[in-house]
């Protein structure tokens, strides 16, 4: 696909992946791209997974014909764009990589070769002219690995972001970009928010027509709003006033409690939705929590502790900086309910959290009392909301 004069996404889809990086669930696959510029130079920009070669090769051959390679462009080392590397070294004899110093560095622990007769090394702001493109480049560490580069190609004004602006799916689906998009931003960027304030701040300025990520589709329309999400999510603002009741239950009696809570929400016109991390993806619990303003968190105490999947739910937040959000919590236990201790004990660190009152604590089943407790959570939550 051309996605402007004489750029083209050569990457590929893999229909058949249903998890990425062995952990993210896919439901339709996922898209690696990689772009070669047509030029009195030609550079390709990255690679692509080691099992979508042979599709990704003959993208590429389909266009070059007989022309060679002139330049590799890696701005990530991560595999899922780095794997194919020695395919086309070896392939095209008299090719430069060019890369950060730290990628290099990684060519070697991944492929014990250095690379060292032919590699241009850059550094911030360096250019690479090839003809009527000429690329120009920004570091960006931790966006999502310490080598990662953006580059700005300048007679296109398209900016090849790396892992940013991606998303899950492949690139011929019909959704909208965003739940995806940060679904993907809060698993795999969401711990280097400043980092990426950091690469923005660098990118200031440049008129920018198109955004070339590493996944998903490529943007040319619009694009404050990719742009305004980022910000937001690099942030660790909230996007919706609303709740997101995150249960974890053993027996459903927890479960009983979130949905009457979920439903008294709904009854006053409140935006609330559930997700139960025993059988849903805890990765779309993860940024729901960070997109709405409120979280309840509701779980059985389990070896005097909580179930291990909602314990690596919460963990999951604090990697990520949770902060600046309103939080609830319903407990339960037949015996000793611990919950409470637990997760505020967890959460000691995050910044800003404004825990909302009355902890709802069940003694096995949802009682009337329990009912009543939550019917106050219900008015402090709305009450609450900042
Ligand atoms: Fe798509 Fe950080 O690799």
């Amino acid at each position: 696909m051309e996605i402007a004069k004489d750029i083209y996404n050569v990457g590929v889809n893999d229909y058949n992946v249903k998890l990425f990086e062995s952990q993210y669930p896919l439901e339709n696959g996922m898209a690696y791209n990689s772009y070669l510029i047509i030029d009195e130079k030609i550079a390709l920009l990255d690679t692509v997974e080691k099992d979508l070669k042979d599709e990704w090769l003959n993208n590429i051959k389909c266009i070059l014909k007989e022309r060679k390679i002139d330049y590799l462009i890696i701005h990530h080392m991560e595999p899922d764009h780095s794997s194919n590397i020695l395919s086309i070294v070896n392939e095209y004899k008299d090719i430069t990589i060019v890369a950060t110093s730290k990628a290099f560095s990684m060519m070697k622990n991944f492929f014990d070769n250095e690379f060292l007769d032919q590699r241009i090394v850059i550094k911030d702001n360096d250019e690479l002219n090839l003809g009527k493109h000429t690329l120009k480049f920004f570091l960006a560490p931790m966006v999502h690995w310490p080598e990662v580069m953006m580059s700005y190609e300048k007679e296109s004004k398209t900016l090849f972001s790396s892992d940013a602006f991606g998303k899950f799916g492949t690139n011929d689906l019909k959704e909208d970009w965003e739940d995806e998009a940060r679904r993907y931003y809060y698993g795999i960027i969401g711990k280097y928010g400043k980092q990426v304030q950091l690469v923005f701040k660098k990118l200031e300025g440049l008129d920018i027509a198109t955004i070339a990520s590493l996944h998903g589709p490529i943007l040319n329309e619009n694009l404050d709003k990719y742009f305004n999400y980022y910000k937001l999510w690099s942030n660790l603002e909230e996007e919706e006033k609303g709740a997101v009741i995150v249960y974890a239950s053993i027996y459903g009696h927890t479960d009983e409690a979130a949905y009457y809570l979920f439903n008294k929400l709904n009854e006053k016109g409140y935006k609330a939705k559930t997700i139960n991390l025993v059988k849903e993806d805890i990765f779309k619990a993860v940024s729901d929590a960070f997109c709405y303003s409120t979280i309840i968190i509701a779980t059985v105490t389990y070896n005097n502790d909580i179930l291990p999947k909602m314990k690596m739910f919460i963990n999951m937040l604090k990697e990520r900086n949770y902060q600046n959000r309103n939080v609830g919590v319903i407990e339960n236990g037949s015996w000793a309910p611990n919950a409470n201790n637990v997760i505020k004990s967890m959460l000691s660190s995050s910044l800003n959290i404004n825990y909302l009152e009355p902890v709802v604590t069940l003694n096995s089943v949802l009682k009337d009392n329990n009912k009543n407790q939550i019917d106050n959570l219900v008015n402090n939550i709305i009450k609450e909301e900042r």
